[in-house]
């Protein structure tokens, strides 16, 4: 089954940019995030210099993509796009470095995942534009400057851990997406029932935030598909009854756990004993990717207080047996 609520990006999530906010005024929660960067923004204007480069990070679906957006937008600038994976060769990264206009937002996603070897040649672009390239057949190559407009690169990982250390410290921007709060999650529930014309009751918008995993993606995931239960078997309201049942239909509890957090939670205790146990162990035992796993997963269980962290392996929590009813961890 595909995996409803996964904070990580499905293709029906590409044409879910109606529901994108455009300003930073309706872009919902992240508050000091988005206080400072109003600020950045408003300085780098009024001085007429391009905006320092930002690093985003933090779990998927928590609105990195769209903040890059935004900050194009509220710049006045365009944005360009690429992504770690993309650029694979340093002809890939200096074809799209030279296709910038002054002013532009250049987006680089999953940035973690650009080859080291190619990072270096960003070193000279962000931090003087200008593109350093070596032309020429072995033998008689040489390496020739060309300037770059002055732009701002926004970059996004999940993974910061993952960023070299001298690719970090030249941006001059860092900011850490945090998980959302209920409320915000049911500001955002509502700004979607507003944008798609599918009213939702106040009772029906909280309890899709409370099982949205803290997370905007997996929010308006959930919201569409209690939408066609609503359409069909409802009056076209989305009310707290149809919530409650198209979320139990969909296998979604009431933390926002569903199969693969039941699974990689049993594992943990029932073949496990409760940990601590190697992340690539449980990964084998359910037959997951351990990426998924640590990217998607893991933070929000984690951060949930479903499993601990420790140098010897993952452990389950009380919570973890408590919500599974498997009873008290000391007796395993
Ligand atoms: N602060 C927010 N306010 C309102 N909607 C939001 C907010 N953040 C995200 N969203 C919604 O959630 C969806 C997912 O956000 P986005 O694509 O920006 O996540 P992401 O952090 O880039 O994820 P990934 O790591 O998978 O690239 C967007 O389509 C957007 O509609
Ligand atoms: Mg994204």
């Amino acid at each position: 089954m595909e995996r409803i609520i996964t904070g990580d990006l499905t293709e029906e999530d590409i044409y879910e940019d109606n529901i994108r906010p455009q300003s930073l005024n309706e872009y919902v929660g992240q508050n000091e995030v988005k206080e400072n960067i109003r600020i950045f923004i408003e300085a780098a204007k009024m001085r007429d210099e391009p905006l320092d480069h930002v690093l985003l990070y933090g779990p998927p679906g928590l609105g990195k993509t769209t903040l890059a957006h935004i900050i194009a937008n509220e710049l006045g600038t365009n944005l360009k796009t690429s992504s770690g994976p993309a650029i694979e060769k340093s002809g890939d990264l200096a074809a799209v470095l030279s296709n910038l206009e002054p002013g532009d937002v250049l987006f680089i996603d999953e940035i973690h995942r650009m080859p080291k070897f190619i990072e270096e040649i960003l070193y000279p672009a962000m931090e003087d534009f200008e593109l350093d390239i070596v032309v020429g057949s072995e033998g008689s190559s040489r390496s020739i400057k060309i300037d770059l407009p002055p732009f701002t690169l926004v970059g996004a990982t999940t993974r910061a851990g993952d960023l070299s250390s001298p690719l970090r410290d030249r941006f001059g921007i860092i900011s850490k997406l945090n998980y959302y709060s209920e409320d915000e999650l049911v500001g955002i529930i509502k700004r979607t029932s507003k944008v798609l014309d599918m009213p939702i009751t106040d009772d029906a918008a909280r309890e899709l935030a409370m099982r949205s995993r803290k997370t905007p993606r997996v929010a308006n995931r959930l919201f569409k598909r209690v939408r066609d239960f609503a359409l069909v078997i409802g009056d076209g309201t989305i009310d707290l009854d149809i919530t409650k049942e198209a979320l139990e239909r969909l296998k979604v509890d009431k933390y926002g756990l569903d199969q693969i957090d039941i699974e990689y939670l049993t594992s943990l205790i029932e073949k496990f004993g409760g940990g601590p146990v190697g992340v690539e162990t449980i990964a084998s035992s359910i037959g997951e990717e351990v990426t998924t796993l640590e990217d998607v997963v893991e933070p929000y269980l984690l951060q949930e207080g479903f499993i601990k962290r420790t140098p010897r392996g993952r452990m389950a929590t009380q919570k973890a047996y408590d919500h599974l009813d498997i009873g008290d961890n000391r007796l395993f």
